[in-house]
Order: structure tokens, then C-alpha cells, then sequence
């Protein structure tokens, strides 16, 4: 080959070899083989050759010419693929890998033990019913047989709205606790009834570890003809049974309430132990309830005929007993919104 194409097939190799992107190249080929690039000049300069030199020469440069455009095809591919192989590496997808947990939640303590409570007394034929957070003194005390002269008052400190009293029900309050539902309930749903009522009840307290303003009961009311203490102590025997999976029995103590007559105490045999522990206090027995006769002027502010119909009713405190269950030992928990607590349960 001539030396002057020698020379340049060498300078358009190594041209090739240094384009390192598909770009680069673009400007080689255009140095060798585009209009105005070095090979594409020589072959333009055959024709005024003389005519011995015409041919050979010619044939010399097409065959660079073709040599080139061999070479920039590979090289083309080459980095074509390595284009391809670094984008692959760079921008790895793993379409299987697992992806990323979605924080889902999950029910809080009181409601997980409110449910369960809810679906005994269903499977015993009570209605769950539902009643207001803010109540009338009315509903809250006077229907339920506590004048504001009562003593019981001072048990049930609570937060008044700042609002004109009604003159017939009088002021607002944050329901002291369920047993308005008692009277709201007779009201709506006349007798016999068998209904409980679950919510949130509201105190003036000094917030410590066993009390906060704000926590839940449940309200039970049974009415109906030949109604005794007996359907109670069954009643809640079989509830508290169910409820903790062992045999629980009940017993009374007197108690007293204002809207029950007689009014009684209801402690269970301790779902915890056999013989003493630190939940019963080594006694055997939990106080959970208070309860009794509906009060014959309780079925009349209800609008039930007290000669006709009799009940009993009862409320205990649905944040106690989630309390007992799980050794929860300072109230404030409950209501916190602390992750670290609620996700223990
Ligand atoms: N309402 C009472 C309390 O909060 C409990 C109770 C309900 C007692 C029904 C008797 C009957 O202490």
C-alpha cells in the first residue's frame, strides 16, 4: 500500500480505538469519510492522476475506504453495548425484590376489648346502642334520681358547657357517665329492652396513674316482666366466663347509687390466679361493677309503668378492665397516641 495511506489508515485506527461514546465517533467518521474528510479528499484527487497511478491508486484508497467503514461499524457496535451495559448497571431495577412495608396500624386495646365485649352481649341478645358526649344535667342527674342538692354530685365532678341553661333539662355537661342512656333508651325504645352502651365518660380529676378526665364504660339495662338479681348474676357470670375463657363466678356487696334500688356491688372471682396475685390483691375477688334494681323513678322519668315492668342495670369500667388484662399500669397510657404503647397490643 501507498505510504501516505499507510500512514493515515493508521492515524483513522487509532482515532477509532480512542472515540470512547457513540458521539466521538460520529466526528471520526466525519474527519475520514465525510465530504470534506481525509480519504474521501484522496479520492477525490484520483482523477487528475496519471492514468498508471489512476488505478492502482484508486483501488488502494476504496480499499481503506471499506477497511474504515469496517472498522467503525465494530466499533460502533462495541459502544453501542457498552452504552446499553452501563445504563443497565446504572439504572438496575429489581422487579423482584420485596418492596417497602406499608405501616398499616392496627385496632387499639380499648377497642379490640370493647368489640369483643359487644359481640357477648349480642350473642345474648342485646342491642348496642350509642348516646351523646355532651349531656343535659337532666339526663346525666336529675332523671337518674341526683338532685343537684345530692351528695353524689361531689363524686361526679365534671365540665359544664359555657351555655344558657335549658329550663327544663338545664345545663350542659360531658356525661358524667352511661346511665343517661338508661333514661334515653327507655325513651326511644319503650319496654322491654336489653340493651348495652358503650363510650367515653368525662370527670374533674386530678389526672394520676388509676385516674384520667377522659376514659370509657359500658352501660347495661335489662327490662322486662319477672325481672330479679338472679338474671343479673347469670347474666354477668356468663359474660365474664366468656370473656376471660375460664370459669368466673360473681358476688354481690351492697353498694350504693342513687338510680338502682337496691344498689349492689359486683366483684368477680379473679380471672388471673388460683391462689393470689397481685391483680385481686391475694384476695381471690375484683371489684368490677356497680349495679342493681332500676330505680322506680328512673323507669317513670323513662316513661316505663314501674308496676308493670322491672330491670336491672348496671356499668362498669371498660378502661379498667383493658387495664386489668394486660397489666396496664398507668392509666395515661391509653389516651397518649404513644406509638411505642398502642403497638404492643
Ligand atoms: N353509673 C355508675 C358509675 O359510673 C355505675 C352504675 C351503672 C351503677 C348502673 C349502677 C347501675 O359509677
Amino acid at each position: 500500500m501507498h505510504d501516505s495511506l499507510q500512514v493515515l489508515s493508521k492515524k483513522a485506527a487509532q482515532a477509532l480505538r480512542e472515540a470512547k461514546t457513540v458521539d466521538a465517533l460520529k466526528e471520526v467518521e466525519r474527519e475520514f469519510l465525510g465530504k470534506n474528510g481525509q480519504v474521501t479528499g484522496l479520492l477525490k484527487g484520483v482523477k487528475d492522476l496519471p492514468d498508471d497511478e489512476k488505478r492502482l491508486f484508486g483501488k488502494a484508497v476504496n480499499d481503506l475506504k471499506a477497511e474504515l467503514e469496517g472498522l467503525l461499524e465494530s466499533r460502533r457496535h462495541e459502544l453501542q453495548r457498552a452504552e446499553i451495559d452501563a445504563a443497565l448497571e446504572n439504572d438496575w431495577l429489581d422487579l423482584s425484590a420485596p418492596g417497602e412495608k406499608f405501616a398499616t396500624g392496627h385496632i387499639h386495646p380499648l377497642a379490640q376489648v370493647q368489640r369483643e365485649v359487644e359481640t357477648i352481649f349480642q350473642q345474648m341478645g342485646f342491642s348496642i346502642i350509642d348516646g351523646p358526649e355532651i349531656e343535659s344535667e337532666f339526663y346525666n342527674f336529675e332523671g337518674l334520681n341526683i338532685p343537684s342538692y345530692h351528695p353524689a354530685r361531689d363524686m361526679q365532678d365534671t365540665f359544664f358547657i359555657d351555655k344558657e341553661a335549658d329550663p327544663v333539662e338545664g345545663k350542659l355537661v360531658l356525661r358524667t357517665q352511661t346511665s343517661p342512656n338508661q333514661l334515653r333508651a327507655m325513651k326511644k325504645y319503650g319496654a322491654p329492652l336489653r340493651i348495652i352502651v358503650p363510650g367515653r365518660v368525662f370527670r374533674n380529676e386530678a389526672t394520676d396513674a388509676s385516674h384520667e378526665h377522659t376514659f370509657d364504660q359500658v352501660e347495661g339495662l335489662l327490662i322486662d316482666k319477672d325481672i330479679s338479681i338472679a338474671n343479673l348474676k347469670g347474666t354477668m357470670q356468663e359474660f365474664l366466663t366468656r370473656l376471660f375463657k375460664r370459669e368466673v363466678k360473681v358476688r354481690f356487696r351492697p353498694g350504693y347509687f342513687p338510680f338502682v334500688e337496691p344498689g349492689l356491688e359486683l366483684d368477680m372471682s379473679c380471672p388471673f390466679c388460683t391462689d393470689g396475685c397481685r391483680v385481686c390483691k391475694r384476695s381471690g375477688w375484683i371489684e368490677f361493677m356497680g349495679s342493681g334494681m332500676v330505680h322506680p323513678n328512673v323507669l317513670r322519668a323513662g316513661g316505663v309503668d314501674p308496676n308493670e315492668y322491672q330491670g336491672w342495670a348496671f356499668g362498669f369500667g371498660l378502661t379498667r378492665l383493658v387495664m386489668m388484662r394486660y397489666g396496664i399500669d398507668d392509666i395515661r397510657h391509653l389516651q397518649s397516641g404513644d406509638l411505642r404503647f398502642n403497638e404492643q397490643f
